[in-house]
């Protein structure tokens, strides 16, 4: 079973809603009159943005995003390739964007370019964990779950290599689980 590889739960369930519920009232309150275009960023945010929208009794729509950040290293570089573009037209709409983590903050800052180059009327960054340490360009997410230290974490959408995607908290990973991927 997945939750053998964890080491330690750093966010709970309990607290992964809790956020959930005051992030969906306060953009319910900001976005009531102004039919939002609700982006998910595939695949990582698809469980938060699912549970987000069912706390947003509001006229909206939605829409997925898939890009692919290229690495050089660990750190994203700020190539941003899209691999499935929105079907939506975002000209003169208010576009909340929703990820499961702001690390460098290069994919969204990317994104938000896109974006205001096509026109969006506004563009507000949701997400449900920010790791502000490790931010190395200028982006700031307008809505924060959680605020977490500089570990690489799993769960929530959120993967290593694919998997733990389907945890319903968020974890750190066991250092075994990385030396198995290397003698693999
Ligand atoms: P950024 O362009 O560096 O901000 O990249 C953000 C993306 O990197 C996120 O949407 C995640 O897909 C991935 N990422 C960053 N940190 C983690 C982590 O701790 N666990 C899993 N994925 C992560």
């Amino acid at each position: 079973m997945i939750e053998q590889d964890i080491a330690k739960v750093l966010v709970t369930r309990e607290e992964l809603e809790e956020c959930v519920v005051r992030l969906g009232n306060q953009l319910s309150k900001e976005y009531k009159d102004k039919n939002p275009l609700v982006v998910g960023v595939l695949r990582g945010s698809v469980m938060f943005m699912t549970d987000l929208v069912r706390h947003m009794p509001i006229p909206m729509e939605i829409d997925f995003i898939d890009v692919s950040s290229y690495y050089e290293g660990t750190e994203s570089s700020g190539h941003v390739k899209i691999i499935k573009d929105l079907d939506t037209s975002v000209e003169g709409r208010h576009l909340i964007l929703i990820e499961d983590i702001v690390d460098t903050g290069r994919t969204l800052l990317k994104l938000k370019e896109l974006f205001e180059y096509r026109k969006a009327e506004s563009i507000a960054v949701v997400t449900i964990l920010d790791k502000p340490e490790r931010r190395v360009v200028d982006l700031k997410a307008d809505y924060v779950g959680l605020e977490v230290p500089n570990e690489f974490v799993v769960g929530y959408g959120l993967d290593y290599a694919q998997k733990y995607r389907n945890l319903p908290y968020i974890g750190v990973l066991k250092e075994s689980v990385y030396q198995r991927e290397i003698l693999d």
